[in-house]
């Protein structure tokens, strides 16, 4: 019997339509109107407002104006032949109190966007959370606080009621463990706190709310498709030694298995669940966090290097970024065989669900040129051998729904700031001038032509 995939031509050639060809942002890295339609403070208000948090003391006030701009954007994505785009919606548009009362200024917004994707045919596919949690919830601990996940779940009802009969593709959350690690164990992202031990009630009180905001998602949402976008890197030891061997497997089970295991399978890897705090787990939330989900996210950026850390408390281990002659803007390796290793362990890990690469790209310090061109040629180096080992991994046989270019506009990222450049399209970010690059339009010709050279 022939399959889809025997059918795949082994060349360079895409077959069309195989994948869903896209790009991704979120709403504080390109939004800006901090302070209009209504909408509250978030985390990364206050986080970004701190001296010293961001490079240069930058901020997503203003970031890519998109809030404004958002029908420029719109005729860019339709520039790029994009197929579809995820963006995130802001919990402090919709709830600007993060619980009560509704902001409709702010669900307009988005509803607005989603009609404007719609009638140029690019499917929406929408994100609850990327990372800006509403600032009144922090007043309680954020995801410190059990709580939170409950709220969530009711804001994930009061998007899904107004967008759920146009968007069928939803990730709950962005990268919780990022998130996690970021925010609360390494204090460098929003809310900036450091500690080890938030570790887990961060981590457990995120899946929490995914698992509860399942429920009105499902209600809401006719023919769904759902999942969480997890950052996965590839992690192996730093030397051979074989401290930092098992430092590189306890590492993966922190950053990687605990998140996996306890949504796609129930339960928590025995290595987390031997040194989590036992209130914080409560009979039946397991049953809830692993309610059953359509597809896997995959964000896939870089590899990392374990150390055995016996002091480190509770992990035991550290990681560092691989040193390279060519580090990017972000310090970071290129490393696409990254990306086979997790398109290919997913598969055989979790056979049942779709994989989508939700986000992959480079950050590179991209200029105008003379003749306002951005000539990133490394970054279309880098999409051909990250879409390249993705193509490869649907002709083997792994399920793969789409591909999402992290990112359609250079934007805040975070605590680098505007530094470093991610986009398909440049952003000048005092006239907010925008600028199709090099990589714009070599993506657009492999959307359209489906040709990878
Ligand atoms: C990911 C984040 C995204 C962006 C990229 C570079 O971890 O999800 O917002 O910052 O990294």
């Amino acid at each position: 019997m022939t399959t889809a995939h025997d059918q795949m031509p082994s060349s360079n050639a895409v077959p069309p339509g195989a994948l869903l060809w896209g790009a991704a942002t979120s709403a504080y890295q390109i939004e800006g109107a901090a302070h209009v339609g209504g909408r509250g403070a978030s985390i990364w208000d206050a986080f970004a407002h701190q001296p010293g948090a961001v490079e240069r003391g930058e901020h997503g006030d203003v970031a890519c104006d998109h809030y404004r701009l958002w029908e420029a954007d719109l005729a860019l994505m339709s520039q790029l032949g994009l197929r579809a785009y995820r963006f995130s919606v802001a919990w402090p548009r919709i709830h600007p109190n993060g619980r009560g009362s509704i902001n409709t200024t702010g669900l307009d917004f988005y509803d607005r966007l989603v009609d404007g994707l719609m009638a140029r045919g690019i499917t929406p596919c929408a994100t609850l959370y990327h990372w800006d949690l509403p600032l009144a919830l922090q007043e309680h601990g954020g995801w410190l606080w059990r709580d939170t996940a409950r709220y969530f779940a009711d804001y994930a009802h009061s998007v899904t009621q107004r967008l759920g009969d146009r968007v069928k593709f939803w990730m709950t959350l962005n990268e919780p463990s990022a998130h996690t690690e970021l925010g609360y164990v390494m204090g460098v992202h929003a809310p900036g706190l450091r500690r080890g031990e938030h570790y887990f009630a961060a981590m457990h009180h995120q899946l929490l709310a995914h698992g509860l905001a399942l429920e009105p998602l499902r209600a809401n949402v006719r023919d769904a498709q759902v999942g969480i976008a997890y950052n996965l890197a590839q992690i192996e030891p730093a030397t051979d030694r074989s401290e930092d061997q098992e430092a590189a497997i306890r590492a993966d089970v922190f950053a990687h298995g605990a998140y996996l295991e306890a949504t796609l399978r129930g339960h928590y890897p025995a290595d987390v669940a031997v040194v989590m705090p036992a209130d914080i787990v409560e009979p039946g939330d397991l049953d809830i966090i692993s309610r059953p989900v359509d597809v896997i996210g995959v964000n896939y950026y870089l590899r990392l290097l374990a150390r055995a850390a016996p002091l480190r408390e509770i992990f035991g281990y550290t990681t560092e970024l691989v040193k390279t002659r060519r580090p990017t803007a972000m310090g970071w390796e290129e490393y696409p065989a990254g990306l086979a290793y997790w398109l290919n362990r997913l598969q055989s890990e979790y056979p049942d669900q779709t994989i989508v690469v939700t986000e992959n790209g480079i950050g590179l310090p991209d200029r105008l040129g003379p003749a306002g061109v951005i000539a990133d040629t490394r970054r279309i180096d880098y999409l051909r051998e990250h879409i390249g080992v993705t193509l490869a991994a649907l002709r083997a046989g792994v399920k793969i729904g789409g591909y999402f270019v992290w990112s359609l506009l250079d934007n805040f990222e975070w605590q680098c700031g505007y530094r470093p450049r991610f986009g398909l399209v440049g952003v000048d970010h005092h006239t907010q001038q925008r600028t199709i690059k090099a990589s714009g339009y070599w993506y657009a010709q492999l959307i359209a032509s489906g040709n990878l050279e």
